[in-house]
């Protein structure tokens, strides 16, 4: 039985300006820019994936768990994307484990669709650039297409970009707080659909976004952490207030995110020394310096219970 196989690895990433709402629904065409920067291995994805033309059908198997249902079904149409695009027939073995533990309410979507692109290319022995491999991953999860790279990515159209290498400032760190455990009710799919179809707040949105990109780009040009720290937290703002003007709305922020921003606003008052960014879950990424990250954990803890932190 001839097999093709190999294993790739990817890391999350965390949008400073969020992607939100599709020029395509099926190709994934995003209608604003969004900037990432791209996290460490604590918050990565593994993927082992084999092609072989003795399976009758794809298979997943999960953190040790093998998955039938939607996540098998997302795996299989994004294969389908492959097969179509390369001319291939089999069908895969796919084997994929989370650095971060199951079931802890983080999204894996962005490192899991980026880790396959990448795993399934290198089996099948095509060589592509990173701009291709981009465009690929994205098929899976939007997201995703900017995991392909490190350090800090923009992404506008059909594939992302790398702007500064991770060495640009390897201070910057993401303090993850995980509040809660469960997945989301509302995938990020249908919410940003019903959102382009129903908020003017995401109408005025657009006109603004790429203004904000540009900051976005010149404060982590310029290393410049307080401009930085504002503007990410003015993205999330605004972006939580479109899913509240969603109609019907949409809400991931619970009580326990209200309280980590409180604590931000806390922790800045003499000086910004970290950001809060939320993307579609009540998960805070806290944005902040190498040299405050005890501190920013420490606070957080002691403000609310039951959170677990990861540091990305
Ligand atoms: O590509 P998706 O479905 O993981 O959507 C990502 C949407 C946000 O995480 C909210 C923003 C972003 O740019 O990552």
């Amino acid at each position: 039985m001839q097999t093709k196989k190999a294993t790739a690895s990817a890391s999350s990433n965390i949008a400073f300006i969020k992607y939100w709402g599709k020029k395509d629904e099926e190709k994934i065409i995003p209608m604003n820019t969004s900037v990432s920067m791209t996290l460490r291995d604590s918050v990565s994805t593994t993927t082992t994936v084999t092609f072989s033309s003795q399976f009758p059908k794809d298979t997943l198997v999960l953190n040790g768990k093998k998955e039938v249902g939607k996540k098998l079904e997302k795996v299989s149409q994004f294969l389908d994307v492959i097969r179509k695009k390369f001319a291939v027939h089999e069908h895969a073995a796919v084997e994929s484990q989370n650095s971060f533990p199951t079931g802890c309410g983080m999204a894996s979507s962005a490192s899991g669709f980026a880790a396959l692109a990448m795993a399934s290319v290198e089996a099948l022995g095509i060589a592509i650039g990173k701009k291709e491999l981009s465009a690929l991953a994205r098929r899976g999860s939007g997201s995703a297409c900017r995991s392909v790279y490190t350090g800090f990515v923009t992404w506008s159209g059909s594939f992302a970009e790398q702007i500064y290498e991770k060495s640009h400032w390897p201070e910057l760190r993401d303090v993850i707080v995980v509040i809660d455990a469960e997945e989301k009710k509302m995938s990020s799919r249908d919410a940003m659909k019903r959102t382009v179809e129903t908020s003017g707040a995401y109408k005025k949105r657009l006109t603004v976004v790429d203004d904000r990109v540009e900051v976005v780009k010149q404060a982590i040009g310029q290393k410049d952490f307080p401009l930085l720290a504002k503007t990410i937290m003015e993205d999330s703002d605004e972006f939580h207030a479109c899913l509240k003007d969603t109609k019907p709305s949409v809400t991931y922020l619970t009580e326990k995110s209200y309280k980590i921003i409180d604590a931000v606003r806390r922790m800045n008052t003499d000086q910004v020394i970290v950001g809060y960014t939320f993307d579609a879950g009540p998960n805070a990424h806290l944005i902040t310096l190498e040299e405050h990250v005890e501190s920013v954990a420490q606070n957080i803890k002691e403000c609310i219970g039951g959170v677990s932190i990861i540091i990305g």
